[in-house]
C-alpha cells in the first residue's frame, strides 16, 4: 500500500494554487465588468470593480513571487522541464490519447511517478503559462496601474491603448487556459481524483491500487479453492 500514494503537492504549492485560482476568478469577473458592463447599469459599481481588480492584481503578483521563489528552492520546477530528446514524439502520444484514447478507456501513456508529475503536454503548457504568459499579464497590469511610465505614443498609436489591448488579450488567453485546465483535471483516474490531490497533497495511484486489489482477490480465490 505504501508505494501507491505519492506526495506531489506540498502545502506551500496548494496554498499558492488555490489563492491563485481564487484571485484569478475575481480578476476575470471584475475585468469583464470593467470591459463590458454598461455605465448606467453595471453588475458591480465601476470604482468598486477597479478597487477589487487592483487589490486582487497586487495580491496575485505577491503570490506569483512566492510561487517563483519556492518553485526553485523546493526543486518543484524540475517537473516543468520537458525531455527535449523525445519531446515531439511524447507530445504526439499524449495528444493522441486526449483526442482518441481517452474515449476508448485506454491507459494514460505517461504514468505519474515521483520523478514525473506531469505528462509532456502539461509540462509545456505549465512552463509557458507560469514563465511567459503569467509574468506578461502581471507586468502589463502594473503598467496600467502606473500609466505615467507607459510610452505615450508607439507605432503612431497611444501606448496606453496598446498596453490595455495587450493586457486584455493575455487575460483572455489565460482564461481559455483555465477552462482547458479544469477540463483536463477531470480526466484523472476518476473525475475528482486530481482535485482531491490538489486539496490533500497526495496523488493516489489507482492503477496500482486496482492491481494490488486484484492480486489480493486472486490469492483469496486460490486459498478458498485449496480449502475446498
Ligand atoms: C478554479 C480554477 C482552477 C482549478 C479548479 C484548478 C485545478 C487544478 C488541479 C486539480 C491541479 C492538479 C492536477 C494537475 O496538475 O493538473 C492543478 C494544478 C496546477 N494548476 Fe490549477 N486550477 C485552477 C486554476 C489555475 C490557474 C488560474 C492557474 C495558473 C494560471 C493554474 C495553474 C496550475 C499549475 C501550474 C498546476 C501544477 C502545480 C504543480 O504541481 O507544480 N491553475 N490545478
Amino acid at each position: 500500500m505504501k508505494n501507491e500514494k505519492l506526495y506531489l503537492y506540498p502545502v506551500w504549492l496548494r496554498i499558492w494554487h488555490w489563492l491563485n485560482a481564487l484571485l484569478f476568478l475575481s480578476l476575470i469577473f471584475t475585468g469583464l465588468n470593467l470591459q463590458y458592463s454598461k455605465v448606467n447599469s453595471p453588475v458591480i459599481e465601476f470604482h468598486t470593480a477597479i478597487l477589487i481588480h487592483n487589490i486582487s492584481g497586487i495580491t496575485l503578483t505577491l503570490n506569483y513571487l512566492f510561487f517563483f521563489v519556492l518553485n526553485i528552492v523546493s526543486g518543484n520546477y524540475k517537473y516543468y522541464l520537458p525531455k527535449l530528446k523525445s519531446f515531439g514524439k511524447d507530445m504526439l502520444l499524449q495528444l493522441k490519447f486526449y483526442l482518441s484514447g481517452i474515449f476508448k478507456n485506454q491507459e494514460h501513456p505517461f504514468e505519474t511517478t515521483s520523478s514525473r508529475k506531469f505528462n509532456p503536454l502539461q509540462q509545456i503548457t505549465y512552463l509557458n503559462i507560469m514563465y511567459a504568459l503569467f509574468p506578461l499579464l502581471l507586468i502589463s497590469g502594473w503598467a496600467l496601474l502606473f500609466p505615467e511610465f507607459i510610452i505615450n505614443r508607439l507605432f503612431q498609436t497611444s501606448g496606453l491603448l496598446l498596453t490595455a489591448v495587450f493586457h486584455t488579450s493575455i487575460g483572455f488567453l489565460l482564461s481559455i487556459f483555465m477552462i482547458g485546465h479544469i477540463y483536463l483535471a477531470t480526466t484523472g483516474t476518476t473525475v475528482l481524483s486530481n482535485f482531491k490531490s490538489m486539496l490533500t497533497g497526495w496523488h493516489v495511484h489507482e492503477n496500482h491500487l486496482v492491481k494490488s486489489q486484484l492480486t489480493e482477490i486472486k490469492i483469496q480465490q486460490v486459498q478458498n479453492e485449496n480449502e475446498n
